[in-house]
């Protein structure tokens, strides 16, 4: 989708639909807002009348669609909720209704009308990026494999009126920025939503070998023969039951924009399936497990917005690739594999093998590039989407500074993010009788801690932030009804705008 900056008023435009924000009536006040009062004309009325008979509310997700007498498409007006609550994630959200609500329904074209949308929490710039933001990702659909589909939003643009026009220059710049972003997360979730017959691990490789080439990246792909001589046990073991789509451990280097740069490196969980492995999942819902890639590509996703938008740290991006999968040759509860880093892993349940794969890519990134800062994106534990439901991502870090950062990043992009703690308690939980560590517990309790506790020992003293995405990686279509409308049903690319927001805004090294 193609989003501009239009100074024009947004009636004048033409286009299939023009949005309008409307704010919730108070209960007691019935007056009809003065902003709506363009939109009122253009209906001969309709709209006023339609106010009268409390048919529009102006409750979020509520969209009343007008019809223009003079043929000139129609105007949506949409609920932006109480105004004592407005932000910008309430107009993400709203754009993204507007153009759902609108897309395979005859319209091609959708004008904003900057001004309606923007209020005592929102600037007009907040307002515009969050404009882009809710209509690129709330018109994405994964339709790469269905024969007939709808219609999407071809063009979508912002107008500003005389109100803005003004500020246009800047707010080009916010909004060409933010597209390239989410243009960015597009991408990121056509990979993302691949099937594991399709998306291998040698796939994930060849999809960072391509977006190296195209932005002059480091790319390097280890397969299962230079990881037996690296002494990657971990990744070889998970990968060890899958013939048909051996391991890949993937490094993809971004140089950096600016000169005293530090160095991020960012590190994913690539489990193309999860079967579980020996310790094999129940039927119901296995075969979401193809998303448990999704921190893997959520960091190519990061690696291709750094270069997009010349962002100024080094990023160093690492994905543990893998299908875990139960046959004769797979890795067995009991085993003891040693990681990268020398210490050795006993596997008490083969179905936690994220924590497994990225031992070896931490320790590996660690070691390699000693990175001022190590971020990493995991769907590692069902306990994290018990704990925190399906929208928020669990975050346990051992640095305040960097933990601040990924919490500024996310209230900033909407993707809601919960600090965790980590303790001695749970370190002294994934102590092994029989190797360094164990890769489950004896007893059932802080899933989503103990995962954390077993990865800290691969970081050592760096500072490290991990992010348990289980639960809003992916989308079902149970799920979908409770999620904002810029979360299709399948993959989210959550972390992709967080992250990068992050990167952005990270101070050079003092
Ligand atoms: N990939 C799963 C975690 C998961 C669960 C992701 C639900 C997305 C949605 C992970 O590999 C796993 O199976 N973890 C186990 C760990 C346990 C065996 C210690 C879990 O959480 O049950
Ligand atoms: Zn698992
Ligand atoms: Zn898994």
């Amino acid at each position: 989708m193609k989003v501009q900056v239009d100074r024009r008023d947004g009636l004048m435009a033409a286009a299939d639909i023009t949005a309008s924000g409307v704010f919730e009536r108070p209960e007691k006040d019935d007056t009809f807002p003065r902003s709506l009062q363009k939109e009122d004309e253009a209906t001969h009325g309709h709209i006023k009348a339609a106010w009268a008979r409390k048919e529009v509310k102006g409750k979020r997700k509520e969209l009343t669609t007008f019809h223009r007498p003079d043929g000139k498409g129609r105007i949506v007006l949409i609920g932006l909720g109480p105004r004592a609550k407005f932000s910008p994630d309430v107009v993400r959200r709203a754009a993204a209704e507007v153009v759902r609500g609108c897309k395979g329904r005859g319209a091609r074209t959708v004008a904003f009308i900057l001004g309606s949308f923007v209020g005592d929490n929102v600037r007009s710039e907040a307002a515009a990026a969050a404009l882009t933001d809710g209509a690129i990702l709330g018109n994405y659909e994964f339709s790469k494999y269905q024969s007939t589909t709808e219609g999407h939003i071809e063009e979508a643009s912002i107008h500003l009126g005389e109100e803005f026009s003004r500020d246009e220059a800047a707010l080009k710049k916010v909004v060409v920025g933010q597209a390239a972003l989410d243009d960015v997360v597009v991408w990121t979730r056509d990979i993302a939503n691949l099937p594991a017959d399709t998306a291998s691990p040698q796939r994930l490789a060849e999809e960072a070998t391509a977006l190296a080439k195209e932005f002059g990246l480091k790319v390097t792909v280890f397969d299962e023969k230079k990881l037996a001589e690296m002494g990657c046990g971990g990744i070889l073991a998970v990968g060890s039951g899958s013939t048909a789509h051996p391991p890949r451990l993937v490094i993809l280097e971004y140089p950096g924009g600016a000169r005293r740069g530090r160095t991020i490196a960012v590190v994913g969980k690539g489990i193309t399936f999860d079967s579980g492995g020996i310790s094999i999942k129940p039927a119901p819902s296995m075969y979401d497990m193809k998303f448990d890639k999704s921190g893997a590509v959520a960091v190519l996703g990061i690696l291709r917005a750094a270069a997009t938008l010349k962002l100024p740290p080094r990023v160093i991006g690492v994905l543990c690739c893998a299908e875990n999968v139960p046959s004769g040759t797979s890795y067995r509860p009991g085993d003891v594999v040693r990681s990268y880093n020398g210490k050795t892993m006993e596997i008490l349940n083969t179905d936690a093998e994220g924590r497994v794969v990225l031992s070896d890519g931490l320790g590996y990134v660690v070691k390699q590039y000693h990175p001022d800062e190590v971020i990493d994106l995991a769907t590692l534990t069902g306990a994290q989407v018990v704990a925190l439901g399906d929208d928020t991502a669990g975050m346990v870090s051992n640095d305040e500074k960097l933990a601040q950062g990924l919490l500024a990043a996310s209230a900033s992009t909407g993707e809601p993010l919960w600090r965790m703690p980590l303790t001695d308690y749970h370190r002294e939980l994934v102590k092994s009788d029989v190797a360094d560590v164990r890769n489950s517990t004896e007893i059932p309790v802080a899933g989503m801690l103990t995962a954390a506790a077993f990865l800290e020992s691969f970081v050592g003293t760096t500072p490290w932030a991990h992010l348990d995405i289980a639960g809003p990686a992916y989308t079902t279509p149970r799920t979908r009804k409770w999620q904002p409308a810029y979360q299709n049903i399948g993959a989210v690319a959550f972390g992709v705008r967080l992250v990068t927001r992050y990167l952005e805004a990270a101070p050079p090294r003092g």
